[in-house]
């Protein structure tokens, strides 16, 4: 080496001791949401074959799986509705806006139960539409935005009735947050937060998701209203949209293919803005590890320390549920 002073940067990472001092931590549990499927019934827990440790829960089952996690600082929980082959699927999904659906009841459940827990719950039609896509058809074949907008405000408000603090419209309809708004002011609904899925792509991530789900389109794909990946600006413009249209949170999934996009959002906006670590980015680091590719643990860690840096404020997560075996120091 020569000049000086002598340039070392080794110094400031030497022992464990100074390490840990000057690492940012990773996001505590409270900055997390577990996203969870529930069904109808009773005593229902049943494993998802494509995401090990996670289940299909019944509202009595996911009361018992919240406990531990919620005494351990859980930041809230995304429910999803997996309705039983006997609700009757349409064009529109009107099922979706069952004050007794199987989410309008968790909600009730959890609210019961763990008054302190933020529930948010994901608001989209395509678990109760004949054909899978997340708004009605029309005669063309293209999803009807305008008309899409009508039942995901009602199935909003389903969903504030039953007690959710926040409702998160995942559908890609323009106009979607407006509409919610617009229909939970008009019902005295004024302090649900709309957490909106504002820049959402149109991935092949999201495979063991529809799988737990059942709710893969028949035909066809999303390309029509989730965004592109290829088109990062029109992306962005989605986001910006959503806080115009009067969201309080902003999202981008999934996440880890698209840390560009979350660090520039986080340049343009001063809103919270959640980041959507998705199915398929579960399944491959439980494949990768299962592979013997490399220790579960440590990518998990290394994965969700980039979203904190690309600049989460929450993140949206199936790891939450493991939060202790993988993520507590
Ligand atoms: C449905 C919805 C999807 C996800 C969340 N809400 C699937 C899709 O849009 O096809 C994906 C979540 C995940 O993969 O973890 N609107
Ligand atoms: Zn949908």
């Amino acid at each position: 080496m020569s000049g000086f002073p002598e340039i070392r940067l080794r110094r400031l990472r030497q022992s464990a001791g100074v390490r840990r001092m000057l690492d940012a931590p990773l996001p505590g549990l409270e900055k997390f949401i577990w996203p969870v499927f529930v069904a109808p019934g009773r005593g229902r827990c049943e494993a998802l074959s494509a995401m090990p440790g996670q289940f299909r829960y019944s509202p009595d089952t996911l009361l018992k799986a919240l406990e531990k996690p919620v005494a351990d600082g859980l930041g809230g929980v995304l429910l999803f509705g997996v309705p039983d082959a006997g609700v009757p699927k349409d064009n529109t999904g009107s099922a979706a806006v069952d004050p007794d659906g199987v989410v309008q009841r968790s909600v009730r459940a959890i609210r019961a139960e763990f008054p302190e827990l933020p529930v948010f719950t994901d608001v989209c039609l395509c678990a109760y539409t004949e054909h899978g896509h997340c708004g009605p058809l029309a005669a063309a074949g293209r999803v009807d935005n305008d008309a899409a907008l009508e039942w995901l405000a009602k199935a909003a408000l389903s969903h504030a009735r039953a007690g959710a603090q926040a409702v998160a419209p995942s559908a890609m309809m323009d106009g979607q947050v407006q509409a919610i708004r617009a229909a939970l002011d008009a019902a005295g609904f004024t302090d649900t937060i709309i957490m909106s899925y504002s820049t959402k792509f149109a991935s092949a991530m999201y495979g063991p998701f529809r799988e737990a789900e059942g709710s893969a389109p028949r035909h066809g794909d999303r390309r029509g209203y989730q965004a592109s990946s290829a088109n990062p600006r029109l992306a962005l413009r989605e986001s910006q949209l959503d806080e115009a249209e009067g969201a309080d949170i902003l999202m981008v999934k999934p996440a880890l293919f698209y840390l560009d996009l979350l660090a520039k959002l986080r340049e343009r906006t001063e809103l919270p803005i959640a980041a959507y670590n998705v199915s398929g980015e579960y399944a491959m680091l439980c494949d990768a590890a299962a592979a013997g590719h490399g220790n579960l643990r440590g990518m998990v860690r290394e994965s969700l320390s980039a979203i904190a840096r690309a600049g989460a404020d929450i993140i949206i997560s199936y790891w939450a549920s493991r939060y202790n075996e993988l993520l507590r120091d």
